[in-house]
Order: structure tokens, then C-alpha cells, then sequence
């Protein structure tokens, strides 16, 4: 690419920017990038409509039914572009045993000279946006702040929706004030005169890249999701897992709730699924009839930051101030809350079109009884049930997804917003495996709860590009998201245990949960969501000691008396179907757990090693 610089580019800052070094940066990647236009985001509402325009002028966007969805949008991506690409993720310090194992790794140097033709010129004809955000309440000293430079409007909408994203950043950072800075583009310059020949232009050639040790983010060729908003992942996990290591903290890949009894006692759980394992569904869980009086509001539904206290105590925040989640799947019945935050002013992507200008994905036929006779797919084909049996063409693709601000979610907790964040009772675990793994087990102590996460496993989602449905180890459903070590991240979780229960502390519960066992004919046999609250509750009785449980090789299991069945017919033999210990099932999967181990020997604390020692005598005993 041979742009040249816009000689009428302005790069003059307005007058409320005054932090130096982002000026400068701003001007060294202008530069660099060579855009024909750079844009300041205010974050106001006006522009937000503004850029919704612009994009629906483009053909990026269309514009919603306003009777039907008001203040609503959609867009359909690029067929090559629909989920995080893990494959062209990068972990680049400058010890490749820094990134461990699990990582992509290229020397930063190397790294650098790669992109550095990719991103020359990479924005000509096109505007940069430049935008200010705080993962994390504004001016909370656990706020991360970010400047993201984009030559996406698409990406610029989305990130007033997930971030508290605009003009007040400035004033955070000041003169001189820290961020992170964050790059990206759609590798797609246009030469003088030259028009889109996409809605959505992004690059086959693509590179999601973290210098963790300089807290930078380098993204290229993609236009979609955690590749592109990138304080999502990038920062609120990759980047702020190494902040967390070197300062004692956690980033995690966990939904935060409250669940509040007919008493008015509240506790606060953090969960992590892997992703489109039901982490959005479980923080907005709505619990079933038998549990009147019981109330679950949602803090967060995909990421948390945790920190421990003075008093040995973990409080965590949400960093993000909105949800981009699965649509398929979701409808009244599964997550009622969730739909009910997408009733107005939400940005859809890759979900299909109904005739009269709303929207539409897999699984609403529950909620109306019957499918559209016709639609146009994500793809923006016809769609007919008919179109559907022949072909199995989807009228949504699997990782299709909305983006809405937290504050359309009819059941957001009151502190969701809190800067002191929230206190942690219990931390959940779960995968989705068919076989092997119980419904629910409580861990005996944090470290069993920390080698419970660290084996964890998961069958594979869209949520990722790759091969789907395969299991695959997912460690603390973090395995695309943990910006260094894999074996370094176990021994942070134990030192952090450690350091808590010498100040006396009682930490968090661990449990580790399974919603997705199914029987012989391929079918769940947990009915989940909503009935995820009898699960939830049992937890909360042994945190009060309740109830007793019973021991079992993968620690403490409910007694099916201990349950609430109340409103729900699930027998002594269900219950037994998806708690059942098989011995042979466990010999397999303690294999997996060995080979895992084996790709994670350099620096495994010997502690999980011993633990696993235990428990494969437990599983004979
Ligand atoms: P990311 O946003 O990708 O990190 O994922 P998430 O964990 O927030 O995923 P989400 O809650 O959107 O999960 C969506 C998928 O999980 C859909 O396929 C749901 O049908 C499924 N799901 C959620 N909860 C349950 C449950 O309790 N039981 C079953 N069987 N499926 C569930
Ligand atoms: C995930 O994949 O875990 C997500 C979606 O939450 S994305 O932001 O695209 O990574
Ligand atoms: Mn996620």
C-alpha cells in the first residue's frame, strides 16, 4: 500500500483533549494509517444517531421497524466474519514461555515488523474514529481507561453501547493520566475515488495481537466482536489478566449476579461458562414459581474483575457497561429478562429479517408458536421453512448476537454500577459436556476448586471460528482470553487462596456445574435456565450450612432430598442420570486431565498434581 498522507488531513485535537501522549499517539498513527478524516467520538447521543445514519446510509445498517423495534438496527457481516478467530490471536511477550503454551505467540519485534506494512496506509479514503472509554465505572480507581483508534463506525456504535464511552474519559486521563492504546482496523484502504464494494468490508489476512508487558492491542482484517471492540477481550481479559498478575488482582470470563431471599438477604456469585456456554442466561436468571419472594439481578454477564479487599474479602465489578450476546436460542421462555432488554434502541448482527422490518433467530418459534413463513437469512437470502428442511440453512447464524446497554435490563442490580463493586459468596464453574461431569459439586477447599477449574472442559461453540461440538480443556473458561501463562494463571488463583486465608479470611465457595448432560437419545436431561435456581439455591443452603450434601470423589454433591422440586417433575432416577459418578467415564477423563497437565508441565503448580493424585483414589475407593 503506497497512500499518502491527506495533506488537508486535520489532525487538531478539540479543545477538551489535553492528555499529550494521546495526542501525539494519535498523530504518530494518523501517520501511519493515513485516513482521509480523523474523528474525535464525543460519546453524545446525537453522534451515536449520527454514525447509526452514516451506517444505514452505507448499506452497514438497516434500520429497524421503529413501531416494531424502536431506535433498532442490523447488520450483516461478511460470511468470513462472523466470531473471534483464536487461531490469529497473539500473546506477544518477549519470553515466549510468558504466553505458555496455550497461546499463539511471536516475538514483539517480529510481531511489530509484520504488522507495520499491514497498517500502513490501511485507512486511506476512510475515517478514523478515535474513542475514549472506561471499562469500569468512570474515575473508579478499578477502572481501566482505553483509547481505541478505528476506521469502523460499526465498531464505534457498539463501543458507546458496551463502554461508558465519550467525552468524560478526557477528563479522566488529564495531561497525563494511563491508557491503553488500542488499534484497529478492517485492512481495507480505499484508493482515491474508490467505494466499498461491501457492507462490510474486513480482510482474509487477519491478526488480533496483545503486547502484554507495553499494555497494547494491535487488530487487524476483522470487523466483528471480541476482534474488534477491543475492550472487550482484548482488554478487560487479555491485558487486564496480566495487570491482575502483577498487581492481585483477577480479570475473569464470568458473569456477576445477586440473588436475594424472601428475608432480604443478598448474595453475589460469579460464574464462568466458557462462551455461548450460558453465562447471559444465568445473570438474568428468572427463578420459577416455587421460589416466590426470590429475586436475581444481574451485575454482569461476561466479564468480571475481582479484587481482594483489606478485610481478605472479594469484591468484583463489571468493567463493561453492556451485553453483546448469543441470539440464538433466546426467547421468553429461556431468558425472558433478555429479550425484555431488546425491546428498543439495540444494534443486531447477523440475525435475520422478518418482512415487516423486525427480527428474528432460532428459537423464537417457541414464544409464537409457529416459524416465519418467510424471512431473509443473515446472509440476506430467502428463508422459508420449507428453504430450511431442504437445506438446513439457518435463518440466524449460531453466533449471532446483540449488542444492548446494560440499562435496558429490566432486572439490573442496583449496584451494577457500584465503583466499590460487589462482595463474592460463591464462584461457579461449568462446561457443557454430555457425559462424565455431575450436575453440581461443591469443592471441599479453594484448591480443589482451583484444580476443578483448571481441568474443566467444554464441547466447543460458535462462539469461536474452528471445528464445533468437540470437548476441549477450557481452564477457568479462559483459555482464549488469559494474556499469559497458563500454569503461571493457576499458581496467581492459589497464591491468591493462600494470601486470603492467611489474613483469616473466608473465601468464596467453588463449585463446578453441568447443565448439559444429556441421556441416550442425544436429549438434555436438566431442564436448566429458570430451574438453574434449584441449583443456585442448594448452593446458598450450604453456604449457610443448611444442608449437608454428600462427599463423592469430585467433592460434595446435593442429596436429591436437598433439593426444591417444587413445580418440577424431575425424578430419583433424572436426578441420578445427570449426578452419576461413572467410574470408567472418570479413568477417561483423568487421562485428559493428565494430558492437559502434561502440556502445562512447564512451571504446574505441583499442587494441582497432587490433587489429582487424590482424586483418582477417591474415584476407586
Ligand atoms: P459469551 O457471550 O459467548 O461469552 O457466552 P455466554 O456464556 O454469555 O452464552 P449465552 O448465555 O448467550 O449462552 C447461549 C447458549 O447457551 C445457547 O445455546 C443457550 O440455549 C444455551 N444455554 C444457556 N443456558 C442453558 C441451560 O441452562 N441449559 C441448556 N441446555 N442450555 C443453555
Ligand atoms: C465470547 O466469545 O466469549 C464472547 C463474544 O463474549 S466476543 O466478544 O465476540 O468474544
Ligand atoms: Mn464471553
Amino acid at each position: 500500500m503506497n497512500a499518502h498522507s491527506d495533506p488537508d488531513l486535520n489532525i487538531q485535537a478539540p479543545a477538551y483533549v489535553k492528555n499529550a501522549r494521546l495526542i501525539a499517539w494519535v498523530a504518530d498513527m494518523a501517520a501511519l494509517c493515513k485516513p482521509a478524516r480523523i474523528h474525535w467520538c464525543d460519546g453524545s447521543q446525537e453522534e451515536y444517531e449520527r454514525l447509526c445514519q452514516q451506517l444505514v446510509d452505507a448499506g452497514t445498517f438497516k434500520r429497524l421497524n421503529p413501531a416494531k423495534r424502536p431506535g433498532s438496527y442490523l447488520a450483516w457481516s461478511d460470511p468470513s466474519d462472523v466470531a473471534r478467530v483464536e487461531g490469529r490471536t497473539f500473546i506477544c511477550s518477549e519470553k515466549k514461555e510468558d504466553a505458555g503454551p496455550t497461546n499463539n505467540w511471536m516475538a514483539p519485534a517480529e510481531m511489530r515488523a509484520t504488522l507495520a506494512p499491514l497498517f500502513d496506509g490501511c485507512m486511506a479514503g476512510r475515517t478514523m474514529y478515535v474513542i475514549p472509554f472506561s471499562m469500569g465505572p468512570l474515575g473508579s480507581p478499578i477502572a481501566q481507561i482505553g483509547v481505541e483508534l478505528t476506521d469502523s463506525a460499526y465498531v464505534a456504535v457498539n463501543m458507546k453501547l458496551m463502554t461508558r464511552m465519550g467525552r468524560a474519559v478526557h477528563d479522566v486521563i488529564g495531561t497525563d493520566g494511563a491508557f491503553v492504546p488500542c488499534m484497529h482496523t478492517v485492512g481495507v484502504p480505499l484508493a482515491p475515488g474508490e467505494k466499498d464494494r461491501t457492507a462490510w468490508p474486513c480482510n482474509e489476512t487477519k491478526y488480533i495481537v496483545h503486547y502484554p508487558e507495553t499494555r497494547e492491542i494491535w487488530s487487524y482484517g476483522s470487523g466483528y466482536g471480541g476482534n474488534a471492540l477491543l475492550g472487550k477481550k482484548c482488554l478487560a481479559l487479555r491485558i487486564a489478566s496480566t495487570m491482575g498478575r502483577d498487581e492481585g488482582w483477577l480479570a475473569e470470563h464470568m458473569l456477576i449476579l445477586g440473588v436475594q431471599n424472601p428475608e432480604g438477604k443478598k448474595y453475589h456469585v460469579a460464574a464462568a461458562f466458557p462462551s455461548a456456554c450460558g453465562k447471559t442466561n444465568f445473570s438474568m436468571l428468572v427463578p420459577p414459581k416455587a421460589f416466590e419472594g426470590w429475586k436475581v439481578t444481574t451485575i454482569g454477564d461476561d466479564i468480571a474483575w475481582i479484587k481482594p479487599q483489606a478485610d481478605g474479602s472479594l469484591r468484583a465489578i463489571n468493567p463493561e457497561a453492556g451485553y453483546f450476546g448469543v441470539a440464538p436460542g433466546t426467547n421468553m421462555q429461556t431468558n425472558p429478562n433478555c429479550m425484555l432488554s431488546l425491546k428498543r434502541d439495540v444494534i443486531f448482527t447477523n440475525v435475520a429479517l422478518t418482512d415487516d422490518g423486525d427480527v428474528w433467530w432460532e428459537g423464537m418459534e417457541k414464544d409464537t408458536g409457529h416459524l416465519p413463513e418467510h424471512l431473509l437469512d443473515w446472509k440476506g437470502q430467502d428463508w422459508t421453512p420449507q428453504i430450511a428442511k431442504e437445506t438446513g440453512a439457518k435463518a440466524a447464524h449460531p453466533n449471532a448476537r446483540f449488542t444492548a446497554a446494560a440499562t435496558n435490563n429490566p432486572a439490573l442490580d442496583a449496584a451494577w454500577d457500584d465503583p466499590a463493586g460487589v462482595r463474592i459468596d460463591a464462584i461457579i464453574f461449568g462446561g457443557r459436556r454430555s457425559t462424565t461431569v455431575p450436575l453440581v459439586t461443591e469443592a471441599r477447599n479453594w484448591q480443589e476448586g482451583v484444580y476443578m477449574a483448571a481441568t474443566m472442559g467444554s464441547e466447543t461453540t460458535a462462539a469461536a471460528v474452528g471445528q464445533q461440538g468437540v470437548v476441549r480443556r477450557d481452564p477457568f473458561a479462559m483459555l482464549p482470553f488469559t494474556g499469559y501463562n497458563m500454569s503461571d494463571y493457576f499458581q496467581h488463583w492459589l497464591d491468591l487462596g493462600r494470601q486470603l486465608e492467611a489474613r483469616g479470611a473466608t473465601l468464596p465457595l467453588i463449585y463446578c456445574v453441568n447443565w448439559f448432560r444429556k441421556d441416550e437419545d442425544g436429549k438434555f436431561v436438566w431442564p436448566g435456565y429458570g430451574e438453574n435456581m434449584r441449583v443456585l439455591k442448594w448452593m446458598l443452603d450450604r453456604l449457610e450450612g443448611r444442608v449437608q450434601g454428600r462427599d463423592t470423589a469430585f467433592g460434595v454433591a446435593p442429596r436429591y432430598g436437598e433439593i426444591n422440586w417444587q413445580g418440577l417433575a424431575f425424578s430419583p432416577a433424572q436426578f441420578e442420570t445427570v449426578t452419576r459418578l461413572d467410574t470408567a467415564a472418570w479413568d477417561e477423563e483423568l487421562k485428559l486431565h493428565d494430558a492437559h497437565f502434561d502440556k502445562l508441565a512447564h512451571r504446574l503448580p505441583g499442587e494441582l498434581l497432587d490433587i489429582r493424585a487424590a482424586l483418582a483414589q477417591r474415584i476407586h475407593a
